[in-house]
């Protein structure tokens, strides 16, 4: 799969290397492609061909992102993995829905820190990575590319279910950073097989 990660932060850098690991074409863009440490291109040449866009910047950072490229970005699947901390909602999807009309939208791999997506396997037990966003074709690629992380997938719905999937996000930092059992920290879902 052709993957542009916009972002070459924790998250950004942690999942273009493990996509990269499981054989996935991924270019990673950035604003200022000579100041990074790591192998990267500007925004725009990074989705040129994209089938898959992970955003990996800050939540604040988004309306600034979707200024310079929504018309790039529009069409795509589009992975959302930005959190608006301190704002009423971690998610902007509204916003971005109205800029990427028509974007496939899902938000993938918010809920937890960059220490779970980096090692997803936690006391033995394989972390859960819930998320929201396209079923059919489009779920199926967003189900590989959370398994190609080494995170077992949980969908809890269309896009429409996001402040579901912030709720995930609110608990682990309410138990990892609130209540100090630390960032690697993993959400497992228990049901009868
Ligand atoms: N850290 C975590 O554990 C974690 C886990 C899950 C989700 N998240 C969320 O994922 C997002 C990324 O987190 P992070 O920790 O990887 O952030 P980070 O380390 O601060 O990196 C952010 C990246 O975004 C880039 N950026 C900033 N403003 C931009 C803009 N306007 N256009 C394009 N690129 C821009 C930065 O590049 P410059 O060098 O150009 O500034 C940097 O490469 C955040 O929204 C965060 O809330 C974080």
């Amino acid at each position: 799969m052709n993957i542009a990660v916009i972002g070459a932060g924790t998250v950004g850098r942690t999942l273009a290397r493990a996509w990269t690991r499981h054989g996935h074409h991924v270019t990673v863009g950035v604003r200022r492609p000579a100041a990074a440490d790591i192998p990267a291109m500007a925004v725009s040449d990074a989705l040129h061909g994209a089938d898959a866009v992970l955003l990996a910047i800050p939540g604040a950072a988004l309306t600034d992102l979707l200024d310079r490229h929504a018309d790039a970005l529009d069409g795509r699947l589009v992975l959302d993995a930005t959190n608006r901390v301190g704002a009423s909602t971690l998610h902007q999807v509204p916003e971005v829905a109205a800029r990427l009309p028509a974007a496939r939208l899902a938000r993938a791999f918010c809920t937890v820190g960059w220490e779970v997506l980096a090692d997803p396997v936690i006391g033995g037990e394989q972390a859960d990575l819930v998320w929201c966003g396209p079923d059919g074709a489009d779920g199926e690629l967003v189900q590989i590319l959370i398994t190609d992380v080494g995170l077992r997938s949980v969908r809890v719905g269309g896009i429409e279910a996001a402040d579901v999937v912030d709720g995930a996000t609110r608990l682990w930092f309410a138990l990892a950073l609130g209540q100090g059992l630390g960032r690697h920290l993993g959400i497992r879902i228990l049901r009868d097989a």
